[in-house]
């Protein structure tokens, strides 16, 4: 199996794709304490992550981290787009330094857009929307991959350790593929990292949060990231902790500041076996580690290294379509679109596929299936803020006590304020967005 980000697959097995990745899976303790978790988090929509532990630390030591995330310029924006920004939305509220890429060089080089064409998506739709759904444009910094000249120049030299055979076994490039299609997931590693150069903001964690199918781009930005560090911390084998010099120069003088790093920090049984380039702690434990490795990630920069940490993701399951397939802009009917009329919407609601029987009398005996129900998933995705109202609707479905009908009916109450809501807000937005844009 391969996750391809540019392909319409939909995805069934989240278990399995966490199980074949290495994607974590995203449990309680991850997100408990944060304040008030979103909807998304405690829903189970979020699945997966690597490396939220770090976010996680960071909320609650209360120190700096960011979001960098990437819009792709293309299309009408769809309630599938809806999810990421929601998140976004979330972590800005609760102190995350926010960063959005649009994604224009990605979308001429898969899609056929020109930049202009990209530039209209962005402008008039994107971000509008955005703003309208709750982000605060004067706490964020949006920003064009083909204008800004770091994040390109990062993406190029950092490809100096990927090679061609582990990108054509990432993303199945061939001898067709054209070259800037070649060269946009550097680009997006480009996004990615750039947000821990000094210029925005230092070395710091950062959040990718994406639909899974991005989980390529993601495993190539946290290989790339450790491959630039200078050391790395870690467990090794026989169960110490390590402090290792990964370079081939300088190595003494590497591990005397290694070493200085340690006894400030406190720890004094320290065995440096100069062979293996490494410094053992044998009064760490494991809990020492992230600690340790902010360390030297923060000397590292000083040493002309970028001393990157590794980005961590959240993923999230995607939205079915209403008629059943995933849900795609290219097909409008499968979709609710931000700017559909609620007359659009409600009339792609009462089409939609339910978990309902096949006959009313039927359900009243044996109950509709509310987990295969994508007007249950409007509620649960996007509709419904309280907990206890969402379980009541699982509950008297599964229990044969309702109708398709009572909550297609609801789902269009809902929808209808939605959208006006948005749309009223959207065109406030439109005549103040110029600003914002870098
Ligand atoms: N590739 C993403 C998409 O297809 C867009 C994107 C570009 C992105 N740069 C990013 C997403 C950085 C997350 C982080 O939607
Ligand atoms: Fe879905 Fe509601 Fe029908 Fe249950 S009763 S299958 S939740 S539409």
């Amino acid at each position: 199996m391969k996750i391809d980000p540019w392909s319409s697959t939909t995805y069934q097995d989240y278990t399995r794709l966490r199980d074949e990745f290495g994607i974590e899976e995203f449990s309680e303790n991850l997100w408990k304490d944060l304040p008030k978790p979103h909807k998304l988090l405690r829903r189970g929509v979020i699945f997966g992550h690597r490396g939220f532990e770090l976010i996680t630390d960071s909320v609650k030591k209360n120190k700096p981290w960011a979001i960098l995330t990437g819009l792709m310029p293309s299309g009408r924006m769809h309630l599938g787009h809806k999810m990421v920004i929601d998140e976004v939305i979330y972590y800005q509220t609760i102190g995350a330094d926010i960063n959005i890429a649009v994604a224009d060089i990605e979308a001429f080089a898969t899609r056929g857009y020109t930049l202009k064409e990209t530039k209209e998506f962005a402008i008039n739709e994107y971000i509008p929307n955005y703003i309208a759904l709750g982000l605060n444009p004067e706490k964020c910094r949006i920003y064009f991959q083909s204008k800004l000249q770091e994040v390109k120049d990062l993406g190029y030299i950092l490809g100096k350790k990927v090679n061609w055979s582990q990108m054509q076994a990432t993303y199945g490039f061939n001898g067709q593929t054209n070259m800037a299609h070649i060269f946009s997931p550097l680009v997006q590693t480009g996004d990615i990292l750039h947000v821990q150069l000094e210029k925005f903001g230092g070395s710091r964690p950062t959040l990718v949060p994406v639909g899974v199918d991005q989980d390529p781009h993601i495993r190539l930005s946290r290989d790339i990231a450790q491959a630039h560090r200078i050391y790395n911390v870690t467990f090794t084998k026989d169960e110490k902790i390590g402090v290792f010099v990964k370079v081939d120069e300088d190595i003494s003088n590497l591990l005397d500041s290694a070493e200085k790093i340690l006894n400030d920090l406190n720890f004094k049984k320290l065995k440096r076996i100069t062979k293996y380039k490494a410094i053992y702690i044998e009064d760490a434990i494991e809990d020492d580690i992230q600690k340790i490795d902010e360390n030297f990630a923060k000397m590292e920069t000083k040493l002309e290294g970028y001393g990157f940490f590794q980005p961590s993701a959240t993923f999230h399951r995607f939205m079915t379509g209403l008629t059943g397939e995933k849900m795609s802009s290219s097909k409008p009917e499968s979709a609710i679109f931000l700017t559909d009329t609620p007359k659009d919407a409600i009339k792609k609601i009462m089409h939609s596929k339910t978990g309902g029987a096949v006959t009313l009398e039927e359900q009243k005996k044996h109950g509709g299936k509310p987990d295969e129900c994508v007007v249950y998933e409007l509620f649960l995705y996007h509709l419904i803020e309280d907990d206890k109202e969402l379980e009541e609707i699982f509950t008297t479905c599964k229990g044969g006590n309702r109708t398709c009908g009572q909550c297609k009916k609801y789902a269009a109450e809902l929808i209808e304020k939605l959208l006006e809501d948005i749309s009223k807000k959207r065109e406030q937005a439109k005549e103040k967005i110029k600003k914002f844009i870098s």
